[in-house]
């Protein structure tokens, strides 16, 4: 195992990719690199890691911040609760820590979003101690060098302690680094340089002469999709936009108003009948501006847009906010709703 451990360290020092987060130490930005590498691919993350930190280079400065001016930076990243957690945390972090990041894994993952992953992560890389961070990547690599196909609970044992022993010989920081890095740049998923690995020859999948069959691919399941309408709807200059709910899917984030299909309604009765019950304006749907489609985790959408104009004053309503066109830019919206304005820029254009 130490000889392992030591192929794989010479394999990192050779091959590192060379990231804005790697060079520091301080636990505060190697956290936020975890956050935002969750879920979410290392070229999509740089430029948001770097502009966030430009604006808030402390725990103290994101705790302090306003949760929409957190989101606004954060906007086009996806799955906002990393976001929000992210703030709670560091929130929690002023308030009971005295503004430290707590080095005891224990208290560490008492905070908001983290997990195991996270923690092990952190504490790893920004302090050195001996704890694994299991991802995609790790349990991918591990499993070729083991030979195991099948994802089984007990595999999943088996690839942990591997992991375990891997980390207590030494650097365990730069080992789940390595890991990473390793699976996403020689052991891909499907296009593989088993050349260029510090397992190589001693590798079960290999061995085998087909790597990429270890582990096997588990199915994905088909995912639903949703028949959504959404409506433009214009009082003078200004349109009608919405916040979500600060907690669950885009939480926090602003849209035009929107509604599902769920019995085959017609879609101009639909917006006309909840936004009077929502805000007690009465509308005109006119035409359909066009229709776009965005995929989530666990469903897609359909989303068709609407134009409409108000028929009463609705100034009196405050749950609403209008803004100007030209003024979207100050709010966070989901991809879906930039999609949205694509539409309607495209028409003004
Ligand atoms: N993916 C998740 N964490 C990472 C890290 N620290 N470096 C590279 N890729 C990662």
């Amino acid at each position: 195992m130490y000889n392992t451990n030591n192929k794989i360290l010479k394999w990192y020092h050779l091959n590192k990719r060379d990231l804005p987060w790697r060079q520091t130490s301080d636990p505060y930005k190697i956290w936020l690199s975890e956050v935002m590498l969750q879920q979410t691919q290392v070229e999509t993350v740089i430029p948001y890691y770097e502009k966030w930190l430009n604006k808030y280079p402390t725990v103290q400065s994101v705790a302090l911040e306003n949760i929409d001016n957190l989101l606004k930076i954060w906007e086009g990243l996806g799955y906002y609760s990393r976001c929000r957690n992210f703030h709670k945390a560091t929130q929690d972090i002023m308030h009971n820590y005295h503004g430290v990041i707590p080095n005891q894994i224990e208290l560490f993952k008492r905070l908001m979003g983290v997990g195991d992953y996270i923690a092990g992560a952190v504490m790893s890389i920004a302090f050195n101690q001996t704890h694994i961070a299991l991802d995609g990547n790790h349990r991918r690599v591990v499993a070729r060098v083991l030979g195991i196909k099948n994802q089984t609970h007990q595999n999943l044992k088996r690839i942990k302690t591997y992991l375990k022993k891997l980390v207590w010989e030494g650097n365990p920081g730069d080992i789940n680094q390595a890991l990473m890095d390793m699976g996403s740049t020689i052991c891909r998923p499907s296009n593989v340089a088993c050349d260029n690995c510090p397992f190589h020859l001693s590798c079960k999948a290999f061995q085998s002469g087909i790597p990429t069959a270890y582990p096997q691919k588990v199915a994905k399941k088909e995912i639903p999709t949703k028949k959504m309408v959404a409506a433009l709807v214009f009082h003078e200059d200004t349109i009608l936009i919405s916040k979500r709910p600060l907690n669950g899917l885009l939480g926090g984030l602003w849209e035009l108003p929107n509604i599902e299909i769920v019995n085959g309604e017609k879609p101009e009765e639909l917006i006309e009948t909840t936004l009077e019950d929502q805000y007690g304006f009465h509308i005109n749907v006119g035409d359909k501006l066009g229709a776009i489609n965005h995929t989530f985790t666990h469903f897609k959408m359909k989303v068709s847009l609407y134009n409409c104009k108000i028929k009463n004053d609705p100034l009196s309503r405050d749950k609403a906010k209008w803004v100007a066109f030209s003024d979207i830019n100050q709010y966070a919206f989901s991809k879906a709703n930039h999609k949205l304005f694509q539409l309607v820029e495209l028409r003004n254009d």
